[in-house]
């Protein structure tokens, strides 16, 4: 087989077969096919795609480039999330506690942050000694034990696509629905989970800023899934405006350790319990999803939920103090207003603009070698929909540079829109795909 001629073959949009796309991810992975005719291929599908076949046999090409984790020694049906990523996405803090004091066992993979999106894996960090790198063994033993454990990507999961999206990184190929789904699906696959809810987040601070382009990559990445044998919905969630009010690391963790305790903020609580609800019926304890959803808001009341939290936390090491009393966590130098110029209506507090004014802060990475400022970020004090008068906080920036925090000001001003007339809260669900 030449790699010349599959070239050849999908610039001229014919449909690459099973064994044609498992030498080319084979070769990729083992080195004997290099970058630049990767590089052309990768474009060539850009414009080409690839049908449902060809992305099923592409993601499990990709799954199985290394290795696959046997879940099958955990009680009960095994359950992952995944976002496609976003701006004060703090979800997965909120969810897994919830959801495992029900019972559900949340067996997760979670990933850094990168850019203006941020990363569980960072954010559990905040707690000192907590122990991102889990052994397959002490993963499963945990889950089994307590029904929640978060652990970081093993090294050896799906190599293929760490070479892939390191180099559609590079040759502008990233947005593209069928090398997303094989890139986000293949990782999925290989963690060994039985069924997996997707949080595809649409708007200003996501992957895809338009619900057609987000819909589409839902439906393909649910009908991936289904081919191999998963139990899988998608459930396509507003990123327009930051999640919450907090975006940064340890401010994040804080506003997720409050939603625990019951004072979540509502548009972080929808996505939570709408994606639980999903959680709850794939296991099987509750498949009606306006119970599932009173069995979580029990869970916030009676504190199973942010109990189960600071188990979680102890038993991988952290210290569970900083939960009890978020005094603990260090805070950032300086708290800086950023206040409205004008009175009216928040219209738009845009999502990316937002992530990146907390990276310029020192709160986010550039590249997977950057280290993080854990006390930076913005608070936000007003979301979309709400009245605001003049010289009203539009949120806080908390600092450790003054220099900084004046590079972020202006950029959550360019971020922020206020208008007279009177604006709609977004709409926060926006689809579900089962
Ligand atoms: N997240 C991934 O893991 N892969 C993509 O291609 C896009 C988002």
């Amino acid at each position: 087989m030449r790699m010349y001629d599959l070239i050849e073959k999908k610039k001229m949009g014919q449909e690459l077969s099973t064994e044609e796309i498992y030498h080319i991810i084979d070769g990729y992975t083992d080195g004997s096919i290099p970058d630049y005719q990767i590089s052309a291929l990768l474009m060539a599908i850009y414009f080409k795609g690839m049908n449902v076949r060809e992305r099923y046999d592409l993601t499990m090409a990709m799954r199985d480039s290394g290795e696959i984790l046997d879940l099958s020694s955990i009680n009960g049906v095994k359950i992952d999330k995944h976002s496609t990523g976003g701006v004060g996405d703090k979800v997965t803090l909120v969810l897994g506690p919830i959801i495992a004091s029900i019972g559900v066992p949340v067996a997760k993979m979670s990933g850094r942050g990168l850019g203006h999106t941020g990363g569980t894996i960072d954010k559990l960090e905040a707690f000192p000694g907590f122990n991102v790198e889990l052994s397959d063994d002490d993963f499963i033993h945990q889950v089994n034990d307590i029904k929640i454990a978060v652990t970081g990507q093993s090294k050896n999961l799906a190599p293929a696509d760490k070479k892939l999206y390191a180099l559609r990184d590079v040759t502008a190929t990233v947005d593209e629905t069928s090398l997303i789904t094989g890139s986000i699906m293949s990782k999925k696959l290989a963690a060994g989970t039985d069924a997996i809810v997707l949080d595809v987040t649409v708007g200003d601070g996501a992957f895809m800023k338009t619900k057609d382009k987000a819909l589409e990559l839902a439906q393909s990445m649910v009908d991936i899934g289904k081919r191999a044998g998963k139990k899988i919905a998608a459930i396509l969630t507003n990123m327009d405006e930051p999640l919450g009010y907090a975006i940064g690391n340890n401010l994040e963790v804080i506003e997720a350790i409050n939603a625990l305790r019951g004072n979540g903020p509502k548009d972080l609580m929808e996505v939570v319990y709408s994606l639980g609800a999903q959680m709850i019926a794939f296991s099987g304890i509750e498949t009606d999803k306006a119970k599932a959803r009173l069995l979580m808001e029990k869970a916030i009341e009676d504190g199973s939920a942010f109990n189960k939290f600071v188990e979680f936390i102890e038993y991988q090491g952290g210290d569970a103090s900083f939960a009890k009393d978020i005094n603990k966590f260090k805070p950032a130098k300086y708290i800086i207003p950023v206040k409205a110029n004008e009175a009216g209506y928040v219209h738009a507090i845009k999502a990316e603009a937002v992530g990146l004014a907390s990276m310029t802060l020192g709160g986010g990475r550039e590249t997977f070698d950057d280290v993080i400022d854990m006390s930076v970020g913005i608070i936000l004090n007003k979301k979309v929909g709400d009245a605001i008068s003049l010289d009203e906080p539009i949120c806080f920036i908390h600092a450790n540079s003054m220099e900084k925090a004046k590079v972020a000001e202006e950029m959550i001003r360019k971020a922020v829109s206020i208008k007279a007339e009177k604006c709609d809260e977004m709409t926060l669900i926006i689809d579900t795909v089962e």
